[in-house]
């Protein structure tokens, strides 16, 4: 059975350079024999948080999406923008939904962290923020993730990086992930529970 990942972008933009580079994430996977379920940010989207409408079991639509798509898929993959140093509202506000079902969904599942900014940095803090959260709920995030610089100016007419080096760059991270989360389908002992 092929390994699956959910993958999409963490900005609700039209013109998003997150979205883009997801959409090329999500192209490398299949190159490499993987099955993509490629998701809208819209469909993730919930209310500000208020624990005052957790009353009989409500969890708002958009977090229950994200719960199914995370347990129907074997790792997840975000590519994030980075919003004054840190992630957006948008995401951690549906983390935070999320992280109220039980079994809490997060737990032992794997995740790659992407960021594309027009920034020198690439939008590389948001992610260093973003770690926190989702390890905090248990997800096994992998050490190495990918933030593209001067986003605006990497892609080509086709969507590809014009940068080949870095092309290689990505298509290696991508694949070294997808290895890992194969593997670990295959070994009950750190298989999610
Ligand atoms: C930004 N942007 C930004 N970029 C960055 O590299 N570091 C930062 O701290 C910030 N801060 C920030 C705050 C807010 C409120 C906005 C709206 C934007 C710029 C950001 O990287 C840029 O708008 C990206 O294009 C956003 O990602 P998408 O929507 O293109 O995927």
């Amino acid at each position: 059975e092929h390994t699956r990942f959910l993958v999409f972008s963490a900005s609700l933009r039209k013109g998003s350079l997150n979205t883009k580079l997801a959409k090329l994430a999500a192209k490398v996977i299949e190159q490499h024999g993987g099955t993509v379920d490629f998701a809208d940010m819209e469909a993730f989207d919930c209310p500000s948080f208020n624990q005052d409408l957790e009353v009989d079991n409500y969890h708002p639509e958009g977090a229950a999406e994200f719960r199914k798509r995370i347990l129907d898929n074997d790792a997840f993959i975000i590519a994030c923008p980075e919003y004054n140093g840190s992630m957006p509202g948008v995401i951690k506000n549906v983390i935070d939904w999320t992280s109220r079902f039980r079994p809490q969904p997060f737990h032992q599942h794997h995740a790659l962290l992407l960021s594309a900014s027009p920034s020198m940095a690439g939008g590389n803090r948001g992610l260093w923020a973003l770690r926190v959260p989702l390890e905090h709920l248990g997800t096994r995030v992998y050490p190495d993730m990918f933030s593209l610089a001067t986003a605006h100016e990497a892609f080509d007419e086709n969507g590809g990086l014009k940068d080949k080096t870095l092309a290689k760059r990505f298509e290696d991270n991508l694949v070294s992930f997808m290895n890992l989360v194969e593997a670990s389908k295959h070994y009950p002992c750190i298989k999610k529970a």
